[in-house]
């Protein structure tokens, strides 16, 4: 039927009770669930192996949420083979029947709000309303892709030349891989999946293995949406055993990955080798990593900078590539700034986030831990510590939110990406300077600047050039259909989610001429 016009899944207000006891209840049901058994879903068939995935609790990690059958080589075969045999069947398949799952599987998720995001909070470690920003999101992707598949299906018209009639329109590539990462383990999941599935690609799904239970939500989501079996195979699975297997499988005629750089740029390099056999020359769409900048000018609103700030920086533990890393402040602000920003970070609530008051808990895994704290480190050595606050409890993945002053540009701390809760505060002479800070990165994902120069805003539009470019507001938090969201340079390649041009990249386009 007719959608109407899209519209962002409103969030939970959580002032209100009756959210709260819900959510409070959806915790205590979920975990009764521990560990949640979950097969791979080839073909539309529940297939467990005897090799598993332990997915845990990273605020406790003697709990676990999950055991999860791991995929080998076998059953990426079988993945891929179930793929290729529903592919000529869902290609035709009208691309209005196939938005018609999406907005199902939109329903589906609808009905399961609570469950998805308390399951976040137990899987991945995310605060009450980050989960359940990241379940609008998935819910978002759904509503949008299908409308955006309803817009591009339409035949356009080339040319106005008498004796002719010209079509130019749009078909799948085939087989889909879709490789996902864990810090938002629902929406992005779902997004991938269902732009390949919308625009008629059939997919096998590797979620990443630190949300696996999250991850076979986006199979059960379209399993009860009546999705035909094979169109989406759930193959959860270590990296080294099927990641590069899958990538290099010459069946697969597109990838579709959002992780760290280095992940990222070895699946361009793997997939720009076309193997014997390929059916076509490998499309990669990477979104990677970023070293997002706030820009704080000299007349900016420190009551609304400070809130931002603190959210962009240490927002689920810093953890998004979105996050902002690097604060950059006028000279003639720095002293005040830093001092409003160090007490209001010390006020922030730390701890499991089972317990909604708490910001920041746990990262992702013990890897991450090892990381974050090596930089750490290397922050003591090239800068001033400003804040260093450990998070309360025992046994999680802790990592303490992290400030640190005086760091300049050519440290590591101003370069690398961290994906935690640090965040390295940087001077600046003038506005100029600032610009010239935020853009000294490879990367070139988000940023944001806080201004009430209508000078300064302008040159900032044009001048700080990132993907996603805020003023006046945070760097994390797009939002589908409104903030269409990635990078460039080493953030990755590809267009934009959530924008008009995303769908385009899983299709190739064709032209019909008819001489008349
Ligand atoms: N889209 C998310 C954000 O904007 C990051 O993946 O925060």
């Amino acid at each position: 039927g007719d959608k109407g016009p899209f519209l962002n899944e409103p969030p939970w207000d959580w002032s209100q009770a009756v959210h709260r006891k819900r959510f409070a209840a959806a915790l205590e049901d979920v975990r009764k669930k521990f560990p949640m058994k979950v097969p791979l879903v080839i073909g539309g068939k529940k297939i467990s192996v005897s090799r598993e995935i332990h997915s845990i609790n990273p605020n406790a990690p003697e709990e676990v949420v999950g055991i999860v059958s791991s995929a080998g080589r076998e059953e990426a075969e079988e993945a891929i083979l179930a793929a290729r045999t529903t592919f000529p069947l869902w290609r035709d398949t009208d691309p209005g029947v196939r938005a018609e799952y999406l907005f199902k599987a939109a329903n589906v998720a609808r009905g399961m709000r609570y469950e998805l995001a308390a399951l976040q909070v137990f899987e991945v470690g995310k605060a009450w309303s980050e989960a359940d920003g990241d379940v609008c999101e998935a819910i978002d992707f759904l509503e949008y892709y299908g409308r955006e598949m309803i817009r591009l299906s339409a035949p356009q018209r080339m040319g106005q030349v008498p004796g002719e009639i010209s079509h130019l329109f749009y078909e799948p590539r085939g087989i889909a891989v879709v490789i996902a990462p864990w810090n938002f383990p629902l929406a992005i999941s779902m997004g991938m999946t269902c732009a390949a599935i919308v625009t008629g690609n059939t997919v096998v799904y590797k979620p990443a293995s630190q949300s696996p239970v999250i991850g076979s939500m986006v199979s059960k989501i379209f399993e009860e949406a009546k999705l035909p079996p094979g169109v989406l195979n759930f193959l959860p699975g270590s990296g080294s055993e099927i990641g590069d297997y899958l990538v290099t499988h010459p069946q697969v005629s597109l990838i579709a990955f959002t992780g760290s750089k280095a992940v990222g740029l070895r699946i361009v390099e793997l997939a720009s080798k076309t193997p014997e056999g390929a059916l076509s020359v490998k499309n990669v769409i990477a979104e990677m990593g970023g070293k997002n900048a706030i820009i704080v000018d000299a007349d900016a609103d420190f009551d609304e900078a400070v809130l931002h700030i603190l959210h962009s920086a240490f927002g689920y533990q810093g953890q998004k590539c979105s996050a902002c890393s690097r604060l950059i402040v006028l000279e003639e602000n720095y002293d005040r700034l830093v001092d409003r920003l160090k007490a209001a970070a010390e006020s922030l609530h730390l701890g499991s986030p089972e317990n909604p008051q708490n910001v920041m808990g746990a990262v992702i895994d013990p890897s991450a831990r090892q990381k974050i704290m090596e930089y750490i480190e290397i922050g003591k050595k090239e800068g001033t510590l400003l804040l260093e606050r450990q998070v309360p409890g025992s046994g999680g993945h802790f990592v303490p939110l992290t400030i640190f002053t005086d760091i300049r540009p050519d440290h590591r701390l101003a370069q690398e990406e961290i994906f935690g809760p640090v965040l390295a505060v940087m001077k600046a002479q003038d506005f100029d300077e600032a610009l010239a800070i935020a853009n000294s990165t490879p990367y070139a994902l988000t940023g944001a600047v806080f201004s009430r120069s209508p000078a300064n805003i302008a040159r900032a539009a044009k001048e700080f050039r990132t993907g996603n470019l805020y003023i006046n507001r945070g760097c994390t938090g797009a939002l589908v259909g409104r903030h269409p969201f990635g990078g460039f340079n080493m953030s990755g390649i590809g267009s934009k989610t959530g924008g008009p041009d995303y769908l385009l990249q899983f299709m190739v386009p064709r032209n019909v001429a008819e001489n008349t």
